[in-house]
């Protein structure tokens, strides 16, 4: 098989190397790059031993192809070297007994690192569950999990000051997080967006939403990307935002494994009518399913205080992750998307803070489980 050579930054310095197409980063990082730190234990993405950060975010470098991560920015354990919050955790695993054969520890380390910085307020359940994608044969896992509660007691100053670690892209351009669009346009038109007409014959949905809030206001919120993305569970913007057309991704979570759709689209206003259309398409290069479609929206006044959103979506669910594509299952999903999305907007409408630049990652399994679980009863209720 060809190889391809590939440009990246490992640790702050910039690496490149021959990879076929095939390689995983775990592989590339330790064979090529000679960056031994990062084990392999299961290479199925279940032990979270090969745990690295990608751009930031803890990805699994055993089911991540080293080609797909291009420009990237990796974090490996040996990157911590210096870093003071490392330290800590590192000393806090010594005391407390966090490590025995040492297997686990560089994802466990990796995993902790981000636990501390995303949720300083985490408690032992909490703790436990973010650690259930790490396994370890060892210890027992108390000592690990005292560890990190220990780090957390003592309030460590740079997860304060860092909340989220930036890659260098992020660094340089800004506010809005940026991430890599890996979507290669592929259309009829050439814009990279579907045309209308091939979506004519794709799954349809619509809903109105009730909006505890005035049309000016819902609209102010409707008109803004920025908001509105922030408005959906695990959606973010990729910078920049080019007149109509927008960058963005979902982030879905399926258990230790993260889907991320990464995609174009066209958001189209029309201030006077209170209506607009979102047309897209985006694909998750892991698991290698593409989703596209097209949104039209629509806001009604109802009272001075009370509006109506309708939607009415048309989509397309391509490869292994259209299996949870069914429309009962997906009309069940969006419904319990929607009550979220609806406190969202309405909040922002209110004019209160709502975080745009840490989307919280839409969690697949919980809500295919609570979906699951209404389907069922809806049956046997009507047996
Ligand atoms: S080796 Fe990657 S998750 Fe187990
Ligand atoms: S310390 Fe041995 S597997 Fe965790």
């Amino acid at each position: 098989m060809s190889e391809i050579q590939i440009q990246i930054h490992v640790n702050g310095k910039p690496a490149s190397g021959l990879a076929e197409p095939r390689t995983h980063l775990a592989d590339f990082l330790r064979e090529d790059l000679l960056l031994t730190g990062t084990h392999v234990g299961c290479e199925q993405g279940v032990c979270g031993a090969c745990t690295v950060f990608v751009d930031g975010r803890p990805t699994r470098s055993c089911i991540t192809f080293a080609v797909a991560c291009a420009g990237a920015e990796i974090r490996t354990v040996e990157g911590f070297e210096d870093d003071p919050l490392m330290s800590q955790i590192r000393r806090a695993f010594r005391r407390h007994h966090g490590l025995q054969c040492g297997y686990c520890t560089p994802g466990m380390l990796t995993t902790a690192y981000d636990i501390v910085r995303r949720i300083p307020n985490a408690d032992e359940t909490r703790i436990r569950r973010e650690l259930s994608g790490n396994l370890c044969r060892c210890t027992g896992y108390a000592g690990i999990v005292a560890a990190i509660r220990e780090v957390l007691k003592n309030d460590p100053p740079v997860a304060r000051i860092q909340p989220k670690m930036r890659s260098r892209r992020e660094a340089e351009t800004g506010a809005i997080p940026v991430v890599r669009n890996d979507y290669s346009p592929s259309s009829d038109s050439g814009s990279g967006l579907p045309s209308l007409e091939s979506l004519s014959d794709t799954a349809h949905l619509t809903r109105s939403l009730e909006l505890d809030t005035s049309v000016d206001e819902a609209w102010a919120v409707l008109a803004d990307p920025k908001l509105i993305v922030a408005c959906v569970p695990g959606a973010g913007l990729i910078a920049p935002i080019d007149g109509s057309r927008i960058e963005g991704q979902l982030v879905i979570a399926m258990g230790p494994v993260r889907a991320i759709f990464r995609g174009i689209g066209s958001l189209t206003l029309d201030e006077s009518g209170r209506t607009g259309r979102l047309l897209g398409r985006g694909r998750d290069r892991l698991s290698r399913t593409s989703l596209e479609g097209v949104l039209d929206f629509a806001l009604s006044e109802v009272g001075p205080e009370n509006s109506t959103l309708t939607l009415d979506m048309r989509y397309r669910l391509a490869g292994p992750l259209s299996q949870f594509g069914r429309p009962e299952l997906v009309t069940e999903i969006a419904d319990r998307i929607l009550v979220d999305v609806t406190r969202a907007i309405e909040s922002s409408a209110r004019g209160e803070l709502i975080d745009v630049e840490t989307p919280v990652t839409l969690n697949l399994f919980a809500l295919l489980f609570a979906s699951l679980r209404a389907i069922v009863a809806r049956v046997l209720r009507r047996g």
